[in-house]
């Protein structure tokens, strides 16, 4: 028998959900949040989800059943238990127990950092990577060692997603900044010196963002784009290599909304490279949000009896990958 496992994810503005099994995804509904104006509020991404939550469930039963599958022989019920913005992930926790109680299957809550990473790891070739996680909210570089997910670094204040988004705002750019800028940073090769900002292993975006608006006073918008790219990749891709470096690892692996950016692919493949290290990037669907990714943890977690029962199910915004036993490993 297989197992099948349902994951909602909607930890920020994507309220997605998919039923895996082992080898692939059976079926993904999803429903994106768009702000009309400026960045994510929260609340309203909240009601968003509120307000699409039981469609998109209930659609995704529909398919599985068209498929053959019977809701009630699923074998978990996976969410998004953090980090991400609280009253988003409440809502999501509060469907998700609704649907584990209604069916009588157990629920899993998953961290969203791990499920980017193991998602990766199912969809690529990657085994033992070194990852580089880059998102809106977080930006990290972890690998596994001794049963954990260990942070090797990160950013000291914002994720690099909400640092281009911001720098964007501040020029005028509409949201998501990030390709916004992709797309003028390849209208130049004239760099701009901006704060490069590496403390041990760990980097810093927001003296880069503001010295980037400043920047935007003398330089014009391609130059300025182009410039803070190669900063801000420049130094993650320096704490991945020596990452790699520590951990005799030979692999790595990108994950997160940030990787579909192509001129931070190519640093990170010249770095490997030189290295002799492999280096892995996913399909783009799993990239971003995805319910998929939650799914499929779950189904990890599922299949090494890591099931902490609906009395544990309560959020954390803060949920740090670093806190989380790896059963499955
Ligand atoms: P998390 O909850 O993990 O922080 P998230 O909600 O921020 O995730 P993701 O889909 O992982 O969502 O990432 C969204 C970010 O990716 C946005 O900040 C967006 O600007 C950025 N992004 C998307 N495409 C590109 C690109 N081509 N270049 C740079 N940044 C990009
Ligand atoms: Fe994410």
């Amino acid at each position: 028998m297989k197992t099948r496992v349902l994951g909602i994810e909607g930890t920020a503005w994507n309220l997605s959900a998919a039923v895996v099994d082992n080898d692939d995804v059976i079926s993904e509904v999803t429903e994106t949040y768009q702000p009309e104006t400026g960045g994510i509020h929260p609340r309203e991404a909240a009601q968003h989800h509120a307000k699409y939550a039981s469609t998109v469930i209930q659609q995704l039963l529909e398919d599985i059943k068209n498929k053959g599958i019977d809701p009630k022989n699923l074998d978990a019920i996976a969410f998004s238990q953090g980090p991400g913005l609280g009253p988003c992930l409440r809502t999501v926790a509060t469907a998700a127990r609704m649907l584990s109680l209604t069916l009588d299957i157990p629920i899993i809550g998953v961290n969203h950092c791990i499920a980017h990473i193991e998602v990766g790891k199912w969809k690529t070739p990657a085994k033992d990577p070194v990852v580089l996680y880059v998102s809106g909210a977080n930006s990290q570089v972890l690998a596994y060692r001794k049963g954990k997910y260990r942070v090797f670094g990160e950013t000291l204040d914002v994720g690099i997603g909400n640092a281009l988004d911001k720098f964007a705002r501040s020029a005028g750019l509409p949201h998501p900044g990030g390709p916004r800028i992709e797309g003028h940073a390849k209208r130049s090769i004239n760099y701009i010196p901006l704060p490069y900002i590496v403390k041990g292993m760990d980097f810093s975006f927001s003296g880069l963002t503001t010295a980037a608006k400043d920047a935007l006073k003398f330089a014009s918008m391609e130059d300025v784009c182009y410039s803070f790219q190669e900063t801000a990749f420049a130094m993650m891709v320096e704490v991945t290599e020596r990452a790699l470096a520590h951990t005799g690892k030979n692999e790595v692996l990108l994950a997160g909304g940030v990787g579909a950016n192509m001129r931070l692919r190519e640093m990170l493949d010249i770095m490997c490279d030189e290295r002799g290290a492999s280096f892995y990037v996913p399909e783009k669907r799993f990239m971003g949000d995805n319910g998929a990714m939650i799914a499929y943890l779950g189904l990890l977690m599922y299949k090494s009896d890591s099931i902490a029962g609906i009395e544990n199910s309560h959020v954390n915004s803060n949920f740090r990958p670093d806190a989380v036993d790896v059963t499955w490993i």
